[in-house]
């Protein structure tokens, strides 16, 4: 039941920081310094041998992939290879014995996710299966897993499943960081992260009646582009499905530096752009490329963390999100950028819970 709510997509933005928490349920060691888990069927012995990982997926839940190899490389130090299942399953990839391969899929029914596990297997490996839906195929055939717990998800375009696989990735990237170099003080303040973020993105959501505003005067756009950098990137390239996925406008999601490698040729007064700018080394880079797409007339929506000054008339809309640490950041970046989506197409009328030409799980080739 959607209850007040006017579409599942909504309620389900709106369920987030509930999902979110049921996602971390039991799931924090009574030392306060790292993540366990039930069901990996690994011995820490046995996840201190792995020596890369290969991480499999399609649509929503690759990206999820792309963030997650982002945090277990920063924070494990271990080299991860994210590759679509489609792709996997028909290249002839090469993998070292000590290579763990983690399969991700919201409903545990995609195919080629599922082919990609047999291929994985097959081969010689164990895998895992990071899943929303208890008993699924995927679930049943993996070696072992993770579920999400983000509760059933109607809408067609995923939203409290991609947040939740977002922190799954996240709490493993945890996991193994503390089973090698991650030292008891990081690992305690990375708990405190992971704690925090169903208030952070309750926190994000206020934001919801000013981005409606936003994006009511973004609808005549003919296309979009979505700019983050580093553990950002992906959720640019999120931004860019949803807003496909519902509202049929085009978008690119691109890291914010390549835009003069190619994208940058778009902008104009029809072509918006979204950036998020957090700070860091990248900050004034990111505001460089501001700069180029300001310069020839384009506009520029800035998902901001708090605290940071942008310089005046650089963007023509500002939403803001808390700042917290890398961990969590691209869970609660990923909000604003749900809402945009969301209320463009609902302000052109489009039919968001189940949008033209998609299914919830695609289950042919
Ligand atoms: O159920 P899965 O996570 O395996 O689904 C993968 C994709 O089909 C899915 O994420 C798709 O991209 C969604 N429509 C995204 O909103």
């Amino acid at each position: 039941q959607r209850g007040d709510y006017a579409h599942f997509m909504e309620k389900e933005i709106f369920e987030q920081p509930a999902a979110l928490e049921n996602t971390m349920r039991g799931r924090f060691a009574a030392d306060g310094s790292t993540t366990q888990f039930g069901g990996l069927n690994l011995s820490a012995d046995e996840l201190r041998q792995v020596d890369r990982l290969l991480l499999c997926a399609c649509g929503t839940a690759w990206h999820a992939c792309l963030v997650a190899k982002h945090l277990i490389e920063r924070f494990a130090g271990l080299p991860v290879e994210v590759d679509y299942a489609s792709e996997f399953r028909y290249r002839n990839a090469p993998l070292s014995p000590r290579t763990l391969c983690v399969v991700m899929s919201q409903s545990g029914e995609t195919i080629d996710t599922l082919a990609a596990l047999r291929e994985a297997q097959r081969k010689g490996h164990r895998v895992l299966a990071i899943t929303n839906v208890v008993g699924s195929t995927i679930a049943r055939e993996a070696d072992g897993g993770i579920y999400q717990h983000a509760g059933p998800e109607i809408g067609v375009a995923s939203t409290k499943a991609f947040t939740s696989q977002l922190l799954v990735g996240a709490m493993l990237a945890l996991h193994l960081a503390r089973l090698r170099s991650l030292s008891f003080n990081d690992g305690a303040d990375y708990v405190a992260a992971l704690r925090a973020v169903p208030q952070l993105v309750r926190q994000a959501l206020e934001q919801a009646p000013h981005i409606a505003q936003i994006a009511a005067r973004y609808v005549q756009a003919a296309d979009m582009l979505f700019l983050g950098r580093l553990a950002l990137f992906p959720i640019a390239l999120e931004g860019a499905l949803k807003l496909k996925e519902i509202s049929y406008i085009h978008a690119e999601g691109y890291p914010a530096a390549e835009l003069k490698h190619g994208p940058i040729a778009l902008i104009s007064e029809a072509c918006p752009s979204v950036f998020f700018v957090t700070r860091g080394e990248l900050f004034s880079k990111v505001l460089s490329s501001m700069q180029e797409v300001k310069a020839r007339r384009g506009k520029i929506i800035a998902i901001c963390t708090t605290g940071l000054e942008l310089p005046a008339d650089l963007a023509d809309e500002v939403i803001r999100i808390p700042d917290c640490h890398e961990a969590v950041l691209p869970i609660v970046a990923t909000i604003p950028v749900q809402l945009l989506s969301y209320y463009m197409a609902r302000e052109l009328g489009c039919d968001v819970d189940k949008p033209r030409n998609l299914a919830k799980s695609v289950t042919v080739e």
